[in-house]
């Protein structure tokens, strides 16, 4: 049987190539020889692979501005495939240690499709790359849908295993696929200061492909790249990073006026920022983090919009300072995988041990119960990750609730000229994903205590 009919492995898999081989540059080509060089860095600690490109690009002065994104559109693409790269290598009688000059040319068949005589390694080891769907069908025919995702996807078992808990494997690699596409550009539009269609405007009148974001009403999308401190509202702190997902779970937290809100987790502040922009006259934000520099990031960027940003440093554990105590509103963007983020952090799928990745959730959940405790009688709690893995997700909420039975969750309403009520689960939790709704992946689940009668 051709693997071509089978329903296991499917070409939208895999690395897309040009419609043309791209042999401009020839193997002795400075870009293969800086990219080889990079690679070795690279690969010895792949969960830096940002640092590393970013860093080993700008220094090799061998390079011109147009080498340079090739080269790292290159390295970029074996980060995220190498076990894939590794399997169609071994598949074709490659053995032996993984030397970085073996995995970029199989790159370079698989994606760029050189051909493999272009290549100065053993052709023959080269063919599975040539053409991949032959070369995985005996491999495929044997492996388990968890192994077929770890090697396809390339991604570590625990992460293939975690993603298969609550999709079939067509879904699961849909959503890796998805974040091999470089992540686009989104802005969100500081809204106590201009609106969305001033920004539009601008980006418009400077020439930059801008559309507006389809989930979050303070989202401006940018096609390609851009220089944002080119851009006069960049400039004015009008505009500031920020995915649509990640502003989607800020907005779940809703408060009214006068309210005090909880950040508990609030890192560099990008949800307690875009919380603020939107907030009711009278709501008072406190920020607090475990890593004092993150807060100081956060009140940094706080000054950027024109704001001040009342920021915290706690411990781990022990009490909390007296003054989160009986908030209205509670935000946890837990500490997680980022599995939904990877179309922006290429390493990041490497960052985590099995070990490390499965003590999540219970790290989660800890921080869940004590916050819980925390809330005012009527208070409302959005716990949050950007994380595709539902022991993460629904799997913390479910835990915290089986041991919580005066708490429920709540399905949460959009704001108007806010489309995510069509991402919430018949739970009412939000889930966007890279797949589904182009957007990083992010949960976002809203609890309170059970009303009395
Ligand atoms: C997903 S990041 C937060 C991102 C941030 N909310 C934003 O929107 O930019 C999770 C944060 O949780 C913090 N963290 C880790 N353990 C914590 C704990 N026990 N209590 C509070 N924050 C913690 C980390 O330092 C990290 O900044």
């Amino acid at each position: 049987m051709s693997l071509m009919s089978s329903p296991r492995i499917t070409p939208a898999w895999l690395p897309q190539r040009p419609p043309e081989p791209d042999v401009r540059a020839g193997p002795g080509h400075v870009r293969h020889k800086a990219g080889v060089a990079l690679l070795t860095r690279v690969l010895a600690r792949p969960d830096l692979a940002e640092q590393r490109i970013g860093a080993g690009l700008r220094a090799d002065r061998r390079l011109g501005s147009k080498d340079r994104p090739w080269v790292a559109d290159a390295l970029y693409g074996i980060v995220r495939r190498w076990r894939l790269i590794e399997t169609l290598l071994t598949q074709c009688g490659w053995q032996g240690e993984r030397p970085p000059e073996v995995l970029w040319w199989g790159w370079m068949v698989l994606a760029r499709g050189l051909p493999a005589e272009h290549c100065p390694v053993p052709k023959s080891w080269l063919s599975g790359c040539a053409k991949p769907l032959e070369a995985l069908e005996p491999w495929a025919r044997g492996a388990s849908d968890a192994a077929t995702l770890a090697t396809v996807g390339s991604v570590p078992d625990w992460l293939a295993e975690g993603l298969l808990e609550d999709r079939d494997l067509p879904t699961a690699m849909a959503e890796l696929v998805a974040q091999d596409r470089r992540a686009p550009v989104v802005l969100r539009v500081a809204a106590h200061r201009t609106d969305r269609a001033a920004v539009l405007r601008e980006l418009d009148a400077a020439g930059i492909e801008a559309t507006p974001g389809r989930w979050s009403p303070h989202a401006v999308r940018i096609a390609g790249r851009v220089h944002l401190q080119g851009l006069a509202c960049w400039r004015a702190g009008h505009v500031a990073l920020q995915d649509e997902a990640s502003q989607v779970v800020a907005s779940l937290v809703a408060p009214q006026r006068d309210h005090r809100v909880v950040d508990a987790c609030a890192g560099a502040g990008g949800k307690a920022l875009a919380l603020a922009a939107t907030a009711p006259p009278g709501v008072r934000i406190l920020a607090l983090d475990v890593r004092e520099g993150a807060l100081a990031e956060a009140r940094r960027r706080a000054r950027r919009e024109g704001r001040r940003l009342e920021t915290q440093p706690i411990s781990p554990t022990g009490p909390l300072p007296r003054r989160c105590l009986g908030a209205d509103r509670v935000l946890i963007d837990a500490p997680c995988t980022g599995s939904g983020t990877l179309r922006r952090h290429a390493g990041l799928r490497w960052r985590w041990t099995a070990a490390q990745a499965q003590g999540l959730p219970d790290r989660q959940a800890e921080i869940l119960g004590r916050f819980a405790a925390t809330l005012g009688p009527a208070g409302r709690l959005v716990y949050a990750t950007c994380s595709l893995w539902r022991a993460e997700n629904q799997g913390v909420v479910d835990r915290f609730l089986a041991a919580h039975t005066d708490w429920e969750q709540i399905r949460p309403a959009p704001p108007e000229s806010s489309h995510w009520d069509q991402a919430l689960d018949a739970k009412g939790a939000l889930e966007l994903t890279p797949a589904r709704h182009d957007t990083d992946g992010f949960f976002g689940a809203v609890l309170r205590r059970r009303r009395t009668v």
